[in-house]
């Protein structure tokens, strides 16, 4: 009996151990390029909106719509970063210090992980979340959507000035959710945004007092790079507050709101301005 259980315990461990060296050839070798999309509790969708606008001005170009990779950059799907990230923390030092071929993000953690959650909805396999929602987003209370525009955007918009036609424009309720998220955001596969917005500029005041002003290319801790209204490309080394460096993007206002949206503020807001046409 005790031997019978014995070896019972020893063929379960030899069982196991098999198992265990297959698990660690796997990882180890070209298999590990192979593995499958890890499942993950499903995020939080307003975290998803806001990762999706966020991939789509920045990432999307290189990435593509899909994160199956472009002409310029490769599927983040097949990426072993990706695919061990869990809320972005290992694709933020990529995003933050760039790669070569891919420029360097100045965005915050929070941000990151929100791009992250929206890459995450995507499976090698073949099908992403997104494609299973219901075929409306139109799911909100629009009137609970006019009160939260008349909080938070009138300061800047009006349903009878500037957004007059919104829905009529921007007629598929998917694309004109993306454009109000972030402006400049929500391209199609290959079509550009619904929307173009103006690009941030930047002017440097040099320690002699003079002021170069122009596009902001890039900006980081060390370094700021624009181009001149006459083409010249410049870039300033920059160390704390030298020289004095001020960032004009159109965008801030977007971009800080749009960490604050819960999801039943987007679905809200985007039932109200489908009404706008
Ligand atoms: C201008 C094109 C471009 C843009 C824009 C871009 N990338 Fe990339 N990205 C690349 C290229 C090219 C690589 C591969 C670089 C290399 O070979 O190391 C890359 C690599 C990566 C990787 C690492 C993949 C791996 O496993 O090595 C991640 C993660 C990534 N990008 C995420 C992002 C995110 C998130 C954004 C937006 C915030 C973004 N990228 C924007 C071009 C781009
Ligand atoms: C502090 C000002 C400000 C606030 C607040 C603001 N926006 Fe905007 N919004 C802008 C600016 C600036 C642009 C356009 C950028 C450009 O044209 O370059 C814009 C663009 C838009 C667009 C694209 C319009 C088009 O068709 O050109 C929509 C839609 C929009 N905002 C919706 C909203 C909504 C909804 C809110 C509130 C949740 C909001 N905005 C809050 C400043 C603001």
């Amino acid at each position: 009996m005790s031997v019978d259980r014995e070896r019972e315990g020893l063929r379960g461990y030899a069982g196991f151990a098999t198992f265990a060296f297959l698990i660690a050839l796997s990882a180890a070798g070209p298999l590990a390029q192979r593995r499958d999309y890890p499942t993950r509790p499903p995020a939080d969708p307003a975290a998803v909106e806001r990762g999706k606008a966020l991939y789509g001005v920045n990432c999307q170009f290189c990435h593509g719509a899909d994160t199956r990779g472009g002409d310029s950059g490769p599927s983040l799907l097949r990426s072993g970063i990706v695919l061990d990230d869990q809320h972005g923390e290992l694709m933020a030092p990529v995003v933050r210090g760039g790669r070569p071929g891919m420029p360097k993000f100045a965005l915050t953690d929070d941000q990151i992980a929100d791009v992250a959650a929206f890459v995450h909805t995507f499976r090698a396999a073949g099908y992403d979340e997104s494609r299973l929602k219901p075929p409306s987003i139109v799911v909100g209370d629009a009137t609970a959507g006019e009160r939260f525009f008349t909080a938070k955007c009138a300061a800047c918009h009006s349903a009878t000035g500037d957004l007059r036609g919104l829905a009529t424009k921007i007629a598929d309720p998917r694309l004109l959710q993306q454009t109000w998220l972030l402006p400049g955001s929500g391209a199609g596969r290959g079509g550009p945004p619904p929307v173009q917005v103006k690009p941030a500029t930047v002017t440097v005041t040099l320690p002699s007092g003079d002021k170069i002003e122009g596009r902001l290319d890039r900006v980081d801790d060390f370094l700021v790079a624009l181009t001149m209204a006459d083409g010249t490309r410049r870039s300033v080394a920059t160390s704390g507050d030298s020289p004095k460096v001020e960032i004009h993007d159109p965008l801030q206002p977007h971009k800080d709101l749009l960490r604050t949206y819960t999801d039943a503020d987007i679905h809200n807001v985007t039932a109200y301005l489908v009404t706008l046409k």
